[in-house]
């Protein structure tokens, strides 16, 4: 959602937060606006534009007439109030003494917004945000304090999830940050001090970060960094060190930041494993989590959004049949609202690439209140979820850009297996052969996925048959409409083509009725056990018409009596087949948006990190 951007420095600032801005664009936004403190004058040039970031670019020449530099930047994805320039942030004071962006929404900001217009205050655009700095304003001209003394005094009174910030007319070269339950990183370069809804549009600049708390608040200048708590006294947050590099937020000669991150499975899923394995033995020991804690658990909660609750839905096959455990698995928005009844002997797992979704860290909070034992599977580094959760288990797929997810999906795969195999071996319900077969598979995948990738060119050419398709359904039994779920899911984000995902064993029991002459229907068959079955459904959909796609093992080639077009996945443990068969699913997905001409990593109304309810 909403980006945050702040550069103080020796630098002009315009450009480096247009770059900045450019580098959050991933989050999802319909808006966006800079504000550069002119370092003569004095004033605050505020330049906002409806649209992409181009508008704004072309608006200011690349951030080149601004002058100054001290400034601040923002991608707005609208909540309260349509996206217009209006609405786009900066927002500002009414003698613009104050001007500041916000990520998150504040809930009380009508009650507050009755006061400020009480005391004299008139508003000139429909968003939360304008309310909350000219509270600001307010305080800081009631108390005659400091900028710290006016932000403390706001935080106190506004409600709900945000991150800011703030720059002061009268403390030229200072830059205030603050959080709660939104992110916002600041980072430390030799003369120069930033800030960032994540660490992507500071990474040319710095490796050196600092996670600021909830209701902590941070004065960045060029000379240094000074974190304050809500009483305004200083305090320490210890600087840490990001270990993604700037490559990794371009797009190196791919068209698209999906297509290099599906390219970057191979690797990711490497560096997850080595995190966990070391010479060919699995140690879950950097995540906190020791064998004898893990046999007290009799069961799992796996809590998540979108398809990091796909990764689950796998997850839950693998965990029941692998080491014995009951799973519960649940939508974090609905989790969280449903009073859900926990046994106290249980592990919950949250997933999150960004470790900042607002369901599934409410999630997180609530089972934490119960006093459950919480585990994370999180890939962004100091993320709210990560920071809450009594343990918690990185993904590697370093920073993920495209909306739709992938390479963090086959990451957060890895560590459920992994977690899995520790289950079973800290229970007594493998040997130490299996396990080593296991490893020797798990290493196996990232081969066997650049070959799929190798076959990619067969793939592109049946998404421009099916590019035009008014439905596409999958099917599949077991882990198998897991599968077909995160394909479904991937398909309709990013090619606006409506589609679902059923267990096989369903359709007839009310979606078989849509299956109509050349419908397109996906069909996942990887499992061993299963594989008749799913290819009698197969049968019952081909024989009303049905247009089939199959998925499934090299070697099954009698599915190719009953299914139009097949891709074979290489043979892997019937645990991890999910890691192969999504990949493509992943390549259809791309193609077809791309067939449509669509705009693959920013999807229509999507955002990366969704950070409100
Ligand atoms: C998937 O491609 C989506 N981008 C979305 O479903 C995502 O997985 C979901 O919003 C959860 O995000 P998180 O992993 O950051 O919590």
């Amino acid at each position: 959602m909403c980006g945050i951007v702040g550069y103080v420095g020796s630098e002009q600032a315009g450009p480096i937060l247009l770059d900045g801005l450019s580098k959050l664009e991933y989050r999802g936004y319909d808006s966006a606006g800079i504000a550069v403190r002119n370092d003569e004058t004095g004033e605050f040039q505020i330049v906002k534009a409806k649209g992409r970031l181009h508008e704004l670019y072309i608006k200011t020449d690349g951030g080149r007439t601004t002058k100054g530099t001290c400034g601040i930047g923002h991608t707005r994805w609208a909540t309260h109030g349509e996206a217009t320039e209006i609405n786009a942030h900066p927002h500002y004071s009414d003698d613009k003494n104050v001007v500041g962006v916000h990520n998150g929404i504040i809930e009380n900001y009508q009650e507050l917004k009755e006061k400020l217009t009480r005391k004299g205050y008139s508003f000139y655009s429909e968003t939360d945000t304008e309310v909350v700095i000219k509270l600001i304003d307010y305080y800081y001209k009631k108390y005659l304090g400091t900028p710290v003394d006016a932000i403390n005094h706001t935080l106190v009174r506004i409600r709900g999830a945000y991150s800011l910030a703030v720059m002061f007319k009268e403390y030229p070269g200072e830059i205030y940050v603050a959080r709660k339950d939104a992110p916002l990183v600041v980072g430390r370069a030799d003369g120069a001090s930033l800030c960032g809804s994540d660490v992507s549009p500071m990474l040319k600049f710095t490796r050196t970060v600092y996670y600021i708390d909830d209701l902590q608040l941070g004065k960045l200048t060029k000379d240094g960094v000074t974190f304050y708590n809500l009483d305004g006294d200083e305090i320490e947050i210890e600087p840490k060190t990001v270990n993604w590099d700037a490559e990794a937020v371009e797009k190196c000669g791919f068209e698209h930041f999906m297509m290099k991150e599906i390219h970057e499975q191979p690797k990711a899923i490497t560096e997850t494993l080595n995190a966990y394995i070391k010479d060919g033995v699995f140690d879950l020991s950097a995540a906190g989590i020791e064998d004898d804690k893990l046999k007290t658990y009799q069961r799992i909660y796996i809590v998540a959004c979108g398809s990091a609750y796909h990764v689950g839905v796998a997850a839950k096959y693998v965990f029941e049949k692998m080491a014995h455990v009951p799973v519960e698995i649940d939508i974090a928005s609905e989790f969280r609202y449903r009073d859900p009844i926990l046994m106290k002997d249980s592990l919950f797992v949250v997933i999150s690439q960004s470790g900042e979704t607002a369901d599934s860290l409410a999630a997180l909070r609530l089972v934490k209140e119960k006093n459950i034992d919480t585990l994370a599977v999180v890939n962004v580094t100091g993320s709210s979820i990560a920071r809450e959760a009594d343990y918690v288990m990185y993904t590697y797929a370093g920073p993920e850009i495209a909306v739709a997810t992938t390479k963090a999906y086959s990451c957060q795969l890895i560590n459920m297996y992994l977690l899995s195999m520790a289950f079973a071996r800290a229970k007594g319900l493998t040997s130490a052969d299996e396990l080593d077969k296991l490893i020797k598979a798990l290493y196996a995948l990232p081969g066997q996925i650049n070959e799929i990738i190798g076959d990619k060119e067969r793939i592109q050419w049946f998404a421009s048959q099916f590019s035009t398709s008014q439905d596409i359904f999958f099917i599949g039994r077991g882990i198998d409409y897991a599968i077909g779920l995160e394909g479904s899911l991937k398909t309709k984000e990013i090619s606006y083509i409506h589609s679902e995902a059923y267990a096989a064993g369903e359709l007839k029991h009310g979606t078989i009725s849509l299956i109509d002459k050349g419908t397109l229907v996906i069909s996942v068959a990887t499992q061993d056990a299963l594989y008749e079955k799913t290819v009698s459904n197969i049968v019952e959909v081909k024989s009303r018409g049905a247009y089939l796609m199959g998925i499934t093992n090299s070697g099954n080639y009698n599915i190719e009596n009953t299914v139009d077009f097949v891709v074979y996945v290489p043979r892997t443990e019937q645990y991890f087949t999910t890691s192969l068969a999504i990949v493509p699913l992943q390549l259809l997905a791309y193609y077809i948006s791309l067939a449509r001409g669509l705009d693959v990593d920013k999807p229509r109304n999507l955002a990366k990190s969704v950070t409100v309810e």
